[in-house]
């Protein structure tokens, strides 16, 4: 007989607390009273998956050591990673309206051909996949060979596992105009939907955990998205990022956020429309 598991307990308060404080302090995650009952729910699946019978194993496991293996596969349980192709399709008509012209513009003047974008917390890479999709729609009618493309980051390695595969099932793709289903994507015999190879050599996608102090990048980002993701972190922890964010922006270059999310004023970011901010000199 296979190994059976049951276990129907609670998290107790002390429990919840230090993984509260870990998830805070490790991922930036800030979890309510009101979260408790999904952590507890997404951690009975991570107790059973590893083999373990309580919630107090967990947390002893935790406690003797926080690999980054450990810590990873706690992550992968805890984040909301929702997303679909098209969410908020406003943006990529930003890009494809404003924010693409505007920057090829300024980069021929200085006979620059580099043009780079960030989807930060891009989960199983739906956006990604239609920022590179908008950028490929202007760049058709540019003459000139631009190196475009995507980084595209997220904290857990199963959505970035996910990405990598660009295998997406039907309803997931519902939003994307029927032009760009029939561009970018090619139906498998599952009746799933691929990204199409040269789209695919358009983004990267590599583990980033946006809480790190230092952000690796050598060069500064023309556009950066990061949406849905703050909507998880505390102000002060929104600001901090919102601070390296800029720090690795070029002047003149946007930060798009969700639609349900908003910025406060920081110092060389201007207001541009509803969820979209741009870097001014100072
Ligand atoms: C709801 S998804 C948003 C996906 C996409 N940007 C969108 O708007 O549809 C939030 C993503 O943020 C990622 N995330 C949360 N905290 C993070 C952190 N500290 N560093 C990097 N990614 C993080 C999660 O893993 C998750 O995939």
């Amino acid at each position: 007989m296979g190994h059976q598991v049951l276990f129907d307990s609670e998290l107790t308060d002390s429990q919840f607390l230090s993984l509260k404080v870990l998830i805070h302090q490790k991922f930036g995650i800030s979890l309510s009273e009101s979260k408790r009952l999904l952590l507890t729910n997404r951690l009975r699946k991570m107790v059973t998956g590893l083999g373990l019978t309580s919630f107090e194993e967990l947390c002893q496991k935790i406690r003797q050591n926080a690999s980054a293996e450990l810590l990873s596969e706690l992550v992968n349980h805890v984040s909301t990673n929702h997303t679909y192709f098209f969410r908020e399709p406003a943006h990529f008509e930003f890009l494809m309206r404003v924010a693409m012209p505007e920057w090829i513009g300024k980069l021929l003047q200085k006979n620059d051909l580099d043009l780079r974008f960030w989807s930060a917390g891009c989960s199983s890479g739906e956006e990604a996949w239609c920022i590179a999709m908008a950028q490929n729609e202007y760049l058709k009618q540019v003459p000139n060979q631009f190196r475009a493309g995507v980084l595209a980051t997220d904290l857990s390695s199963k959505v970035l596992e996910l990405a990598s595969n660009a295998v997406y099932p039907k309803e997931s793709i519902r939003d994307l105009p029927a032009k760009w289903k029939d561009t970018y994507l090619e139906m498998l015999n599952s009746g799933e939907f691929r990204v199409r190879e040269f789209l695919r050599r358009e983004v990267v996608f590599r583990r980033f955990n946006l809480m790190n102090s230092q952000f690796p990048f050598k060069k500064a980002f023309h556009v950066i998205f990061c949406r849905n993701v703050m909507i998880y972190f505390d102000a002060e922890t929104k600001r901090e990022l919102v601070k390296k964010f800029l720090d690795n922006l070029e002047v003149g270059g946007y930060l798009i956020i969700g639609h349900s999310e908003s910025l406060d004023r920081q110092d060389c970011l201007q207001y541009v429309c509803p969820s979209v901010y741009k870097k001014v000199g100072a």
